[in-house]
């Protein structure tokens, strides 16, 4: 890292630093200064915080006692600062890739992707048996197909299913808003292009929902707040929900959310909070928690979310499902929530990796959206290759790695060990340096970019339409100064340096990819939300590359801890390499998936036995 000056460490040039895994870098663990607080407490916390003069004096306190002003504020930084995590076109020769041209319709794309899967009878071979099963993209697209069921049917039977696990004892609150008469008018008109025999795609008539975070007629978006909807009509459909309606999918909703995005729990003071199907009194984890829990449920197959910090690949972890985050640009960034501008991205939640590769392949766009980066052209992996992909490199940094409950690290080592062996695939030591510094870097940016692009409505409204976990972090958000975020940017630089080095000698960085599994919600926290920062700090240690470099990234099942809770392994790859890190997932999912378990929650809406 670097010496001290009298305040502030002085880091040494990011080219001099040693990432070798004899490296004198030394791990710093997450010093996460703050109690747990549910309740009266966190009223009273968020009262202080909004004082005028206690207020700034207790933020002091806080960011000092988190190491802010030494590891950021007052630090020595030599490189110059990144804003945005573009990166620049390569056109890399990879393998077993399929490249798309640019002038493909989405329910071309759709179909390209398609063809890049196994065949029926050959996926049948390869997961023989697998003792728990979610329906699939293509299991609903043949149950249409073989008019074994109708789109109308299924519509009904989700209908039906949401409407019981929102009530007690469920009470799962997976929605914040589902318009049975608008499901019912897609369905139908779903069943009819498919007994005219022309689906608009395998997407037509399979239900998928939308965090609502994401704009999406007729819906408002609320973003997890009682007000937001009131100041920011919602006029139109995001571009990715665009993509989708053209695929034919039948949108079912919007899901439920941390408020704000602001919170890793998805307790939510004014929807509910959702549940954990795996353990109903445990959380789902956030903030795109309604998205993860209707996958893992089977009430669809795949999901759209958001991930700023984590927020997709957090919640599909804690919930058992796939969680793909994809390079920064890749999906369009429009009629999604401007929480924040260089950070966020939407990602998709699904049953499988396949799915996640249709939705993908879907609402990928061809033309730059996020500032004027260029976008190489789309690239899919040839899932149907009998040969698996061979010699890739993992790189693995251990003491990140183990820092994790031992559930976690055990499962996490055994999976990977599983898939080095089963493929002949090499993994390789390495140091990630300041991976703690990143995360502050991070925090610093997102709560500045978010306080910016909230202020106009903040300022109109009474803050008691917040919730109260809300209310300290956006407290804590509005806290940090320009010389702040501009040295976090400084520290952004150096993680694309370290990075990029890194992914040039390996081809995905593997980690678990939450610190903890999905811990229990307290009741006393349903109505003020709580403040967990150690367990926060826990769920997103690994997530903070893929959002602030703008990397790619992909979370997959690989297990459970001793309670039964799910646990995700995560690769986090170059730019742009979408592909390859869809190919090594599915090689991953395929040596788990004989092994999932059923949800204490699910629903089965093709076989209604
Ligand atoms: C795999 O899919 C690609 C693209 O559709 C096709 O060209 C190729 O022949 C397929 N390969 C096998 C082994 O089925
Ligand atoms: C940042 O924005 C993304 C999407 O815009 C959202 O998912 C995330 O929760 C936001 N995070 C914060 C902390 O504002
Ligand atoms: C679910 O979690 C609770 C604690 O929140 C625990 O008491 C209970 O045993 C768990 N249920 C199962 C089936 O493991």
């Amino acid at each position: 890292m670097g010496l001290f000056n009298s305040c502030g460490v002085v880091y040494k040039p990011a080219k001099d630093v040693d990432l070798s895994p004899t490296s004198s870098e030394f791990y710093l663990k997450a010093n996460v200064k703050a109690p747990r607080m549910i309740g009266v407490v966190v009223k009273i916390f968020a009262w202080v915080l909004e004082m005028r003069i206690l207020g700034k004096l207790l933020l002091y306190v806080l960011k000092a006692n988190n190491l802010i002003y030494k590891l950021i504020g007052d630090a020595e930084i030599e490189e110059s600062p990144v804003f945005c995590p573009s990166h620049p076109v390569e056109e890399k020769e990879s393998e077993e890739v399929k490249h798309i041209d640019f002038d493909l319709s989405e329910t071309e794309q759709v179909q390209e992707a398609v063809s890049c899967l196994p065949t029926w009878s050959e996926r049948e071979v390869n997961c023989l048996n697998p003792s728990f099963h979610r329906w699939t993209i293509m299991d609903y697209a043949r149950a249409y197909h073989s008019k074994k069921t109708t789109p109308l049917t299924v519509a009904e039977r989700f209908v039906a299913a949401v409407s019981e696990s929102s009530k007690p004892p469920f009470n799962m609150s997976f929605f914040i808003n589902y318009d049975v008469e608008d499901i019912m008018k897609q369905a139908a008109e779903s069943t009819k292009r498919y007994e005219l025999g022309r689906p608009l795609s395998v997407l037509d008539g399979v239900p998928i929902a939308v965090k609502d975070e994401i704009d999406c007629l007729p819906y408002p978006t609320t973003g997890g707040t009682s007000w937001l909807h009131k100041l920011r009509p919602c006029t139109g459909d995001a571009s990715c929900v665009k993509y989708l309606r053209l695929c034919g999918a039948l949108i079912v909703g919007k899901t439920n959310m941390h408020e704000l995005g602001i919170g890793t729990s998805g307790i939510n003071p004014h929807h509910g909070s959702t549940r954990n199907p795996y353990n109903s009194s445990r959380i789902c984890g956030g903030s795109s928690s309604g998205s993860a829990a209707v996958v893992a449920a089977g009430l669809c197959p795949a999901a759209l979310g958001v991930d700023g910090g984590g927020s997709v690949r957090i919640p599909a972890s804690l919930c058992g499902v796939v969680g793909l985050k994809p390079t920064f640009g890749r999906v369009p960034h429009s009629g999604v929530l401007p929480l924040n501008w260089t950070v966020g991205m939407v990602g998709i939640l699904a049953g499988t990796i396949e799915d996640a590769f249709i939705v993908y392949a879907a609402i990928s766009s061809k033309l730059p959206s996020h500032q004027n980066t260029a976008l190489p052209k789309l690239c899919f992996p040839l899932l149907n290759s009998s040969r698996p992909i061979s010699s890739i490199t993992l790189a693995k940094y251990g003491e990140w790695f183990n820092d994790c409950s031992d559930d976690i690290r055990v499962c996490c080592s055994n999976a990977l060990d599983k898939l080095q062996k089963h493929h002949g695939w090499k993994s390789v030591e390495v140091t990630i340096p300041e991976i703690e510094v990143m995360r502050l870097a991070h925090y610093s940016t997102i709560a500045s970019e978010c306080s910016t692009s909230l202020s106009s409505y903040l300022e109109k409204l009474d803050s008691s339409q917040l919730g109260w976990d809300a209310r300290v972090a956006l407290a804590v958000y509005g806290s940090f100064s320009s010389k702040e975020y501009i040295k976090a940017q400084k520290i952004r630089n150096r993680q694309m340096y370290f990075h990029r080095k890194i992914l040039a000698h390996a081809d995905v960085i593997v980690s678990p990819t939450t610190g903890v599994t999905a811990y229990p919600i307290l009741n006393a926290a349903l109505k003020t939300g709580e403040l967990d920062y150690i367990n926060g700090a826990a769920l997103v240690r690994y997530s903070i590359a893929g959002n602030f470099l703008g990397l790619p990234a992909v979370t997959v099942p690989v297990g459970y801890d001793k309670t039964g809770l799910p646990i995700g392994l995560q690769f986090i790859g170059r730019p742009w390499s979408e592909a390859t890190l869809i190919h090594i997932a599915c090689a991953m999912q395929a040596l788990c998936i004989g092994d999932y378990k059923r949800p204490q929650i699910f629903y089965d809406l093709l076989s209604k036995e």
